[in-house]
């Protein structure tokens, strides 16, 4: 018997004027992704934003329905829209932003599982990680050097 451990670092900044400007950037394109959410049942909006290879910039947020279980995240929405718009783009990173419209919250989201999930088969695919930058409503910045670190024993394609 042997134990193994996973190792996760990340960085952490005090706001986002502390970061680079490519992330500050980025992290703002998060921010103004959630103008466009749509959660009037949670009132708990989610922006994402993804930097392509090429230097576009591709936003996605959370859309709700009334049927509750089809709502659709925002990470997720962006990674769709990443494909539609520029099929196998590489993703160079991907900020998330929230805003809790019942109360203020001060530490960084980071994605639900199945997000998570589809984050690391997009790595997968373009065989490469992205940064994700994560932040609350204010507060810290956490950068995380790729998606997988979020889900270690990933489930991916090859096991199929
Ligand atoms: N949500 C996201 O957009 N991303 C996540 O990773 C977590 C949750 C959305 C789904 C729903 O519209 C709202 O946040 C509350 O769960």
């Amino acid at each position: 018997m042997k134990e193994e451990r996973f190792q996760v670092s990340y960085l952490v900044y005090e706001n986002e004027g502390a970061l680079p400007s490519e992330d500050a950037l980025l992290l703002a394109g998060a921010r103004k992704a959630l103008d466009s959410a749509y959660a009037p049942y949670s009132r708990f909006l989610v922006g994402a934003a993804a930097l392509l290879e090429n230097g576009q910039t591709v936003l996605g947020s959370n859309q709700e329905n009334a049927s509750f279980p089809l709502a659709l995240c925002a990470e997720r929405v962006a990674l769709a829209a990443v494909e539609s718009a520029f099929p196998n783009a590489k993703i160079m990173a991907m900020a998330i932003a929230i805003r809790n419209l019942k109360r203020k919250i001060e530490r960084p989201a980071a994605p639900c599982g199945a997000c998570r999930q589809v984050i690391a088969e997009k790595e997968w695919r373009q065989k490469s990680p992205f940064r994700i930058i994560l932040q609350g409503e204010t507060g810290p910045v956490y950068v995380l050097p790729s998606g997988k670190d979020l889900l270690p024993l990933t489930f991916d394609p090859e096991y199929l």
